[in-house]
């Protein structure tokens, strides 16, 4: 029995991070790195699956690992790293691929989404990206994947995956679970409250951006669509209210019933100021902190190399075990 469960995730470098990718992942990886093994990964081979710019691409990817330690992770308990720094992730995803059923990658809604938004460009890449992030998790025997709502299908065809390796080559691979919050799992759009914040949303005032400034932050989330009620309740005929009260619960650690009871009576305009507040004081460290790390690429550098290293050996060693259980010479 391994003594520490191992944990798994990552994020894809494009655009920044949102609001919704903090409360929905980052907030969890800080919390698990305090008894569990860690790797957080910044998987940039999976953004390749849309047109990057390589000289943009090079920067946003160092500013997510900047962001990624802004959050708060510790570089020293967790293992940071590029998943193109270890080969083996690709390695994996043919290998898994050639177990994996063109029926069952038809079915991600993921794919169904992205490949109807970018008609011109439905690579093959996109198609097989859930296998790329099967790899990603078996590669180092994860129990515990956190993740937002989002990633649910992908999850459970990993597990599919796994389970079926099992049975076909023998016990290999762990099986493993999703961990997502009890609140905050989908984050919705400002604009529009019944869909998902996401860092590639057109509409700028529709996602809060960690980077976001301070003024920006607070005219977004007043012009945050809502409804007509004028009651402060976390009910689904007001998906708005309900997303301004999981931000509010989740940063402050109130639950949802003390945030109800704190605004009764009250405006929205007071709940919009101050939930605007809330998030404009929790981020002021997050982008000092920021700063400081673009400012010293050097310490950035150290942290990914010592990441890739560690990884490395982990993949290495559950690689050597696959290609035995698959009969390579
Ligand atoms: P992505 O932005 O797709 O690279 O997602 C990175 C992580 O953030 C994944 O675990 C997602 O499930 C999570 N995530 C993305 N958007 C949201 C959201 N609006 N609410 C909650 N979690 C999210
Ligand atoms: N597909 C995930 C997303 O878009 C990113 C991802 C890739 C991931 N590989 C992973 C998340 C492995 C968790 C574990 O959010």
């Amino acid at each position: 029995m391994r003594e520490k469960k191992t944990v798994f995730s990552g994020a894809q470098p494009t655009g920044s991070l949102t609001l919704g990718n903090y409360i929905g992942a980052l907030q969890n990886w800080k919390e698990l790195e305090k008894d569990h093994n860690c790797l957080y990964c910044i998987v940039d081979l999976h953004s390749l699956t849309v047109r990057q710019d390589p000289k943009e691409f090079h920067k946003v990817s160092l500013s997510f690992l900047a962001q990624y330690l802004a959050s708060g992770l510790n570089p020293e308990k967790n293992i940071i790293f590029f998943q193109s720094h270890v080969p083996q992730h690709v390695e994996l995803s043919w290998i898994l691929g050639c177990i994996t059923y063109v029926g069952e990658l038809k079915r991600m809604t993921q794919f169904k989404d992205k490949s109807g938004q970018n008609r011109d460009n439905v690579n093959s890449g996109l198609f097989t990206y859930p296998v790329l992030m099967a790899a990603d998790i078996l590669l180092y025997k994860t129990d515990l994947v956190p993740v937002g709502e989002d990633q649910k299908q992908h999850l459970e065809l990993t597990r599919d995956i796994a389970t079926r390796f099992n049975n076909l080559y023998g016990e290999t691979f762990s099986v493993p679970k999703m961990y997502t919050p009890k609140i905050g799992a989908r984050i919705m759009s400002l604009q529009e409250p019944t869909k998902k914040m996401s860092k590639s949303d057109e509409n700028a005032n529709a996602t809060i951006l960690l980077m976001d400034s301070e003024d920006s932050i607070m005219k977004k989330i007043k012009r945050a669509v809502t409804d007509s009620e004028n009651i402060i309740a976390y009910r689904d005929e007001q998906p708005g209210i309900k997303n301004l009260i999981t931000i509010y619960s989740s940063l402050t650690g109130l639950s949802v019933e003390e945030v109800v009871s704190k605004y009764e009576g009250k405006g929205y305009g007071v709940f919009k100021t101050d939930t605007a507040e809330i998030v404009i004081e929790f981020l002021r460290p997050f982008k000092k902190s920021y700063e400081d790390y673009m400012n010293n690429l050097d310490f950035i550098e150290k942290v990914y190399e010592t990441g890739a290293k560690r990884a490395y050996e982990l993949a290495e060693n559950t690689m050597t075990l696959v290609r035995k259980r698959m009969g390579m010479v």
